[in-house]
């Protein structure tokens, strides 16, 4: 369908935490969970984007940006209200953010409806993801690796493995999980973290991320111990080059019910240690 030159002209404006219940409102509206508590982290500790709708009152159009300095931003939850679809109004914001990026590589978690778009603005595949959910049956036990809940105490050395792993400093994104998340998990070894996990709500769901580990047994003791922590079924995002612990999820009762894209742009890979890395914060920034 041709532009309409009269939306593609409406101004782009940042977006504040007062804004939180019109984002809630266009996630509802492309049939997307409402998602509040998470879009008050991204608009938060993040950067909005929207177009207000000029038929108004809400939004036609938002996206969010979470800045991880000048190495690295990632890009998530890109929405253009149903009514608007397909005239435009997602290529001008993706435009736009990517313009803002400047030099700045950017990262994101595409959809198969988003993909194209990404795709035609310079974005390319690195990897791909499986969103899990279910509820934790317990049926295949995770390792005996020594895992206790996080004390303020255990920050220091949980952010550095972060920085070492995630390959950048997330330091604005990990202080903030004491009040986001409802637990954090670290695994202990000899003295030293090797792993951290928190689990944050997500409507009806629990959401692990970050889960940040040395080896795939460590990652398996801290979803077991997060899991046990929690009646509600549990989500989250694994990169699919785990295979073992996308099997062991499996085994108790954690199926993918999607597989994402991960993509980026003016970059060849995304930094930090894949390996040790096993699901995002949120898939909404990176
Ligand atoms: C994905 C989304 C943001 C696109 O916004 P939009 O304003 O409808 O897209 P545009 O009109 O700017 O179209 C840009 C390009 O995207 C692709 N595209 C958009 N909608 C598409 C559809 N339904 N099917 C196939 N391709 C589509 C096309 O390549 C299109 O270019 P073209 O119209 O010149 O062929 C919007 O459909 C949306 O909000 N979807 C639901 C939420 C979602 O999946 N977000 C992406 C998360 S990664």
């Amino acid at each position: 369908m041709p532009l309409s030159p009269f939306l593609t002209q409406l101004p782009l404006r940042r977006l504040t935490p007062r804004d939180l219940l019109a984002c809630a409102d266009l996630s509802e509206n492309r049939g997307w969970p409402r998602e509040e508590h998470k879009w008050g982290l991204l608009l938060t500790a993040g950067t909005g984007y929207g177009i207000d709708d000029p038929e108004g009152p809400g939004l036609a159009a938002c996206s969010v940006v979470t800045s991880y300095g000048p190495e690295l931003a990632a890009v998530g939850m890109v929405l253009v209200a149903q009514r608007y679809a397909r005239q435009g109004l997602g290529r001008r914001l993706m435009r736009h953010l990517v313009e803002e990026a400047g030099d700045t590589p950017l990262t994101l978690y595409a959809t198969a409806h988003g993909q194209p778009l990404y795709e035609q603005l310079g974005f390319v595949e690195t990897g791909r993801a499986a969103m899990v959910r279910g509820r934790f049956a317990f049926t295949v036990p995770a390792p005996d690796v020594a895992v206790r809940p996080a004390t303020a105490d255990d920050l220091p050395a949980v952010l550095r493995l972060d920085h070492e792993i995630f390959g950048l400093d997330r330091i604005h994104m990990i202080t903030r999980l004491p009040s986001f998340a409802d637990h954090i998990r670290v695994a202990e070894e000899d003295g030293t973290i090797t792993g951290f996990a928190a689990v944050w709500p997500n409507m009806d769901t629990h959401v692990i991320g970050p889960l940040i580990a040395q080896n795939p047994r460590t990652a398996q003791a801290l979803i077991a111990s997060l899991a046990a922590a929690t009646d509600r079924p549990l989500r989250t995002d694994i990169d699919l080059r785990h295979s073992s612990l996308l099997n062991w999820v499996k085994e108790n009762g954690i199926n993918t019910i999607a597989t994402t894209s991960v993509m980026v742009r003016s970059l060849p890979d995304l930094p930090g240690d894949w390996r040790r890395r096993f699901a995002p914060l949120t898939v909404a920034a990176g």
